[in-house]
């Protein structure tokens, strides 16, 4: 029997994508078939980024990942999920402080969808320090943001901070 090919689902607010996201998208790209980076279409919240700049943005930092690509959604993941015939959630864990917000998610999607896994892959430690609420806080601030995202969300950064 043909193994079967998976696709799985990063999602996130990427309000903007830092170095740390990249990180752990690039080695979900090693293990899947196809990644999904979803980004959350949420009108409740006020972003620095608008969601076609995150979406923009995405999209230019992960052109060397032939297997990645980006799109939205809204709505329950686990449904986002069935339609895009993805068996996976990729969550990046940073330190033990994420675990548990992580784990009520993940257990809440398996309970909505026990079809569904929840993978979870540690980023380069260098990166585990990285949010993004840290680096709109570091750019308002007027702080260098160089070191903490690609060079094309730090243009766009430095072009929010003026
Ligand atoms: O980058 P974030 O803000 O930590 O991402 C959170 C996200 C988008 C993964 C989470 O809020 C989410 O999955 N929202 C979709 C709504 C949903 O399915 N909620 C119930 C599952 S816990």
């Amino acid at each position: 029997m043909a193994a079967q090919r998976i696709t799985a689902i990063y999602p996130g607010s990427f309000d903007p994508i830092t170095n740390g996201h990249l990180d752990l998208i690039e080695r979900g790209s090693k293990i899947f078939d196809e990644l999904i980076v979803a980004v959350l279409r949420n009108p409740e919240k006020s972003p620095l980024f608008s969601l076609q700049e995150r979406v923009e943005m995405l999209q230019e930092v992960v052109q060397h990942c032939p297997n990645v690509s980006v799109d939205t959604f809204d709505g329950l993941l686990v449904d986002y999920a069935v339609r895009r015939q993805a068996r996976v959630i990729l969550r990046g864990i940073r330190a033990v402080s994420d675990f548990e917000n992580e784990m009520q998610m993940a257990l809440m999607n398996r309970k909505l969808d026990p079809n569904l896994e929840t993978v979870f892959m540690m980023p380069a430690v260098a990166y585990t320090f990285l949010s993004s609420r840290l680096v709109r806080e570091v750019c308002q601030l007027g702080g260098d943001t160089r070191s903490l995202v690609p060079p094309q969300v730090e243009e766009r950064l430095r072009s929010k901070a003026v």
